[in-house]
């Protein structure tokens, strides 16, 4: 009998599996005879002994970031866990993977990112797609709550670069391989079996996603990347580009007036993109048309409030709800709360007047300048945001400290400095832009890229210059209409207009994507390739709208309130287009 090329031994797996029970499948003995032997994945000897196993019964699944769905399916599934170590190290790491019952078992593998330091530790997130999912302890401790900024140094000047490593692809990576192995084992698959794998992740989850495509091109089918936190030398710097700006400038604006300038940096922009709904579909429209002088004299006033930290927890510490004391605040923004403004939008120069970084999309919130109160002075005064504080600190100075104490001495060309220093230590660890995905384009893999326009902790502009540099690099020579018609086929990057970081934003009800594993499922295993992006508005008065979001480099513009477009503009283009002439090397 001859079936097609696959068809037979997926039917066969299928009626196997289906027919055997959970309790069937879930016992020591199937996982250790599921293991793949010493040598078969290279780098990566498996402790059969160290094997667990255990069912679990009507758990709710989590979505991709850890929370939980809001869906009030339940579902069962075998809890595994297994060991391994690293030739010749003598370390342990631990995976656990969360199998699905296997009738609910769809021959998919789902790996979900973690945030901040944190990798993701949470194995349920597949099951809601029939699909095996894992975590690791990176040898490190992550499974149980240690992140990696915990045990990035071994002492001081001493880096840890097995966690290093860990964190920033390999723990990922060896779990995906040896997950996807074990899970055919598991099922009684054949080795040759197709089993679909996807990545989901946003912010450090989208970093570490790029780092699996980028190293591990072969092993997936489908990533969803949102707001990657790469470029990490930049990008962890980078949070400290406002509090410079302010030292620098020696002027320390009240938190209501930078707030007054991003609301009415939104009532002046809203409009540009063609429909007044309170959000900036076209930061770029606003960046070309939009002068911040023109607030100068508004008026705005703040309650008193205690509030709790505006910090978005990039560190465990930062995560920490520290509250503060704000007085009331009422007064008119003055030129010097613009030039503060302005100086955070250009982004960062070196005294030459060079390009470093890139910044915020102009009407984004200004989270990393917030200052604090004085309650003794009276005055509003620096507040080292440990986003920067603590990269600084424990990943450029190498000493074992939180937060750097003051900016005493600290120019931009400090700033520049650090970046380069933690660009070329890290560079094939953590910076994780490397543009050449060949080999997982090769491979059929397909990429969908997001990013809120109004990102005020990961600037949206990190995204699209990623995008050129793979197109640049995977291109040379094509022409650029040609370039974006062969990039669609398998790497699709799309704004959320208005968004925040990794979600909705309060100051702009618009709208975000909530179906891309459905929409990714899709185009990896039925060939439906997108051409916009699902989304769907979650509040204000166009609350429930359903908005099919423009790909880039395509850009919105509404012709009614309730159609737009997709338009190219060569101005709006070149706004988000950047060189970084402070570096000798290219940035990609
Ligand atoms: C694989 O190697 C590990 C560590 O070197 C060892 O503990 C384990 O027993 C080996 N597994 C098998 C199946 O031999
Ligand atoms: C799971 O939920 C079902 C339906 O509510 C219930 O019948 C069953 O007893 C539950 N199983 C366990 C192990 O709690
Ligand atoms: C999964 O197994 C590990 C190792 O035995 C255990 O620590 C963990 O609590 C288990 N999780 C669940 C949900 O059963
Ligand atoms: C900015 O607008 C938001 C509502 O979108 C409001 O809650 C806040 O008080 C405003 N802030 C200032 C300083 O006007
Ligand atoms: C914004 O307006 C101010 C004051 O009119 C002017 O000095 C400045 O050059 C303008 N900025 C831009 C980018 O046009
Ligand atoms: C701030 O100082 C005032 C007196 O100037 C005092 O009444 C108030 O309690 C202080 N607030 C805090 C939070 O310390
Ligand atoms: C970081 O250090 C600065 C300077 O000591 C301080 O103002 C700031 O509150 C610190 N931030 C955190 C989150 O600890
Ligand atoms: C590491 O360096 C910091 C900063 O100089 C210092 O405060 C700390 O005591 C040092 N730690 C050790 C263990 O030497
Ligand atoms: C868009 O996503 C929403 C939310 O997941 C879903 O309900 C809706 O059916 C999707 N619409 C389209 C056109 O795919
Ligand atoms: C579009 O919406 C705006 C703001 O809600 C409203 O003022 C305007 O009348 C609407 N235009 C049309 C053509 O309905």
């Amino acid at each position: 009998m001859r079936l097609q090329k696959g068809a037979s031994t997926m039917a066969l797996a299928t009626a196997a599996s289906a027919a055997s029970s959970l309790t069937d499948v879930c016992t020591v003995a199937n996982v250790k005879s599921a293991l793949p032997a010493n040598g078969t994945i290279l780098g990566v000897n498996v402790i059969p002994s160290l094997s667990t196993a255990n069912t679990v019964y009507n758990a709710s699944g989590s979505s991709a970031m850890g929370t939980t769905s809001g869906s009030t399916e339940t579902y069962n599934y075998c809890n595994v866990t297994v060991t391994y170590t690293h030739p010749g190290k003598d370390d342990t790491v631990v995976v656990m993977y969360a199998m699905p019952e296997p009738s609910d078992y769809k021959k998919r593998f789902y790996v979900a990112g973690g945030g901040g330091y944190s990798l993701n530790a949470d194995t349920t997130g597949g099951l809601e797609y029939g699909a095996v999912a894992g975590a690791t302890s990176a040898g490190y401790g992550a499974l149980d709550g240690t992140t990696y900024d915990e045990v990035n140094l071994k002492g001081n000047g001493s880096i840890n670069w097995d966690a290093t490593y860990m964190f920033g692809y390999q723990a990922l990576g060896e779990m995906t391989k040896l997950g996807k192995s074990f899970t055919k084992g598991f099922y009684g698959d054949s080795d040759s079996s197709k089993l679909y794998t996807y990545y989901e992740g946003c912010s450090d989850g989208g970093r570490e996603g790029m780092s699996q495509i980028q190293r591990y091109g072969d092993e997936y089918d489908g990533a969803i990347t949102g707001a990657p936190a790469f470029r990490y030398g930049q990008q962890q710097v980078n949070h400290l580009l406002p509090g410079v700006v302010e030292h620098t400038q020696d002027y320390y604006p009240s938190p209501c007036a930078l707030a007054k300038i991003v609301n009415a940096t939104i009532a002046a922009c809203d409009p540009l993109d063609g429909r007044t709904d309170g959000v900036i579909a076209r930061s770029d429209l606003c960046k070309l048309n939009f002068n911040l002088s023109s607030i100068i004299g508004e008026k705005y006033y703040c309650a008193a409030e205690t509030a709790t930290s505006l910090g978005f927890g990039f560190s465990k510490r930062a995560e920490g709800s520290t509250s503060s004391y704000e007085p009331a605040q009422s007064g008119t923004v003055s030129a010097k709360d613009v030039a503060v403004a302005q100086a955070i939008i250009d982004g960062l120069h070196n005294s030459k007047g060079e390009r470093a970084y890139l910044s915020w999309q102009i009407g984004a919130e200004f989270s990393d300048a917030e200052t604090q109160w004085n309650n003794n002075t009276k005055e509003w005064e620096l507040d080292i945001t440990s986003l920067g504080g603590e990269f600084v600190t424990k990943f450029v100075e190498l000493v074992d400290l939180d937060n750097l104490s003051s900016f005493d001495g600290v120019t931009y060309d400090t700033l520049v400095e650090w970046m380069n220093t933690a660009m070329v230590r890290y560079m094939d660890s953590l910076q994780t832009t490397l543009p050449d995905l060949t080999t997982f384009q090769q491979s059929g893999g397909k990429l969908i890229h997001y990013h809120g326009e109004q990102d005020p902790s990961v600037p949206t502009a990190s995204s699209i210059h990623y995008w050129q540099s793979v197109k640049s690099i995977m291109y040379p020579g094509v022409s650029t209409s040609k370039a974006i018609s062969d990039l669609k086929e398998w790497y699709q990057l799309y704004l959320v207009p208005g968004a925040a970081h990794c979600g909705t934003n309060t100051l702009q009800p618009g709208p975000y994507p909530e179906d891309n594993m459905e929409i990714m499922i899709n185009w990896v295993e039925n060939g439906v390739q997108p051409t916009r992006l699902n989304s769907t508005v979650s509040s204000g008065q166009y609350e429930g709208e359903t908005q099919m979001l423009c790909q880039w480099p395509s850009r919105p513009l509404w012709k009614s309130n309730s159609t737009f477009d997709c338009v190219f503009d060569k101005a709006s283009y070149e706004s988000w287009t950047y060189e970084f002439p402070a570096f000798k090397v290219p940035v990609y």
